[in-house]
């Protein structure tokens, strides 16, 4: 059984693809509506896979999911969170679920940028802590990055690259960094996009084509900003220039559209409308 905390885009997206591969999957939100969100979700993702695959029974895969308020069984091997990107809020919540699982269970944290090694720092046992991180929409990516803290075991390391192969995506390593490989590389990219786009450098769509034609990215960075959502990529770079330095310092636009509530696909408009 795997446990899921947290039923937004990732957390829904980590659900579908446990459910794909026959897993029993509890997922763990903080209220009714939240958890009806989160089931709509799976839902609408099952059902949209369905559609190309004759192997696979949305109703059943659904008879799978456990989605509640509370961690009903503890006989988890693996509990994945994707809550959102706090520090504080995180570390609490595995503090708490320690209490909970054995120390057999691996705990993970889909976290795209914040230190796995301080994550596990406020753990009992921090050698079962890793970081897994999915990319959207999770199940049709293959690809998941394994963060390893200073305290992760290499046991852990290995049990967390056999479920990834069992998920039928590609496991890469990844030392504790900040950003790790794909989010430093990934936001690196979209900031300088906003910026080309803020200084009128070409429209979203020609700055967006630049890379989807001339390099073979499946899209643009900056419908890539709109399907992410435009809070989540402000964070993330809020974060990495902290960490790394003024070169990732959101631009003045970013930072202007998410203040007006223009948040990409989710609010229905970013660089795009939806
Ligand atoms: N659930 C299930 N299936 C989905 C899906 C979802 N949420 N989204 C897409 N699909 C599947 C469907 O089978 C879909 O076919 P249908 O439309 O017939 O249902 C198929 O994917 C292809 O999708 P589309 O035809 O809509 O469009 P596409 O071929 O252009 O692919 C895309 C869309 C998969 C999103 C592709 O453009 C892509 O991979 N883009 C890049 C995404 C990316 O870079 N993600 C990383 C973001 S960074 C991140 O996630 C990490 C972080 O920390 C923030």
């Amino acid at each position: 059984m795997i446990v899921v905390v947290g039923g937004g885009t990732m957390g829904a997206g980590i659900a579908t693809s446990f459910l794909l591969i026959g897993e029993e999957v509890t997922l763990v939100e903080t209220s009714i509506e939240f958890i009806e969100g989160a089931i709509g979700r799976v839902t609408e993702s099952l059902e949209r896979l369905a559609r190309k695959r004759d192997d696979l029974d949305p109703a059943e895969a659904l008879t799978r999911l456990d989605a509640r308020t509370d961690h009903g069984s503890v006989d988890a091997a693996l509990v994945i969170e994707a809550v959102p990107e706090d520090l504080a809020l995180k570390q609490a919540m595995f503090t708490s679920l320690e209490e909970i699982y054995p120390p057999n269970t691996i705990f993970a944290s889909n976290t795209s940028s914040l230190s796995i090694t301080a994550m596990a720092s406020v753990l009992a046992s921090p050698e079962r802590f890793i970081g897994m991180h999915f990319f959207n929409p999770v199940p049709v990516s293959s690809l998941v990055e394994l963060v390893v803290g200073e305290s992760t075991s290499d046991t852990t390391v290995a049990d967390a690259r056999a479920w990834v192969e069992r998920l039928g995506k590609t496991p890469i390593v990844v030392k504790d960094s900040p950003g790790f490989a794909s989010s430093r590389l990934g936001i690196a990219l979209g900031m300088e996009a906003i910026r080309m786009f803020e200084s009128g450098v070409a429209s979203a769509a020609d700055i967006d084509s630049a890379m989807q034609l001339g390099y073979h990215h499946p899209m643009g960075p900056l419908k890539l900003t709109d399907l992410v959502g435009l809070d989540i990529r402000l964070a993330i770079a809020e974060h990495l220039a902290v960490e790394l330095g003024p070169r990732f310092e959101p631009p003045e636009l970013l930072r202007s559209m998410v203040a007006e509530g223009k948040l990409g696909k989710k609010s229905a408009e970013g660089f795009y409308v939806w």
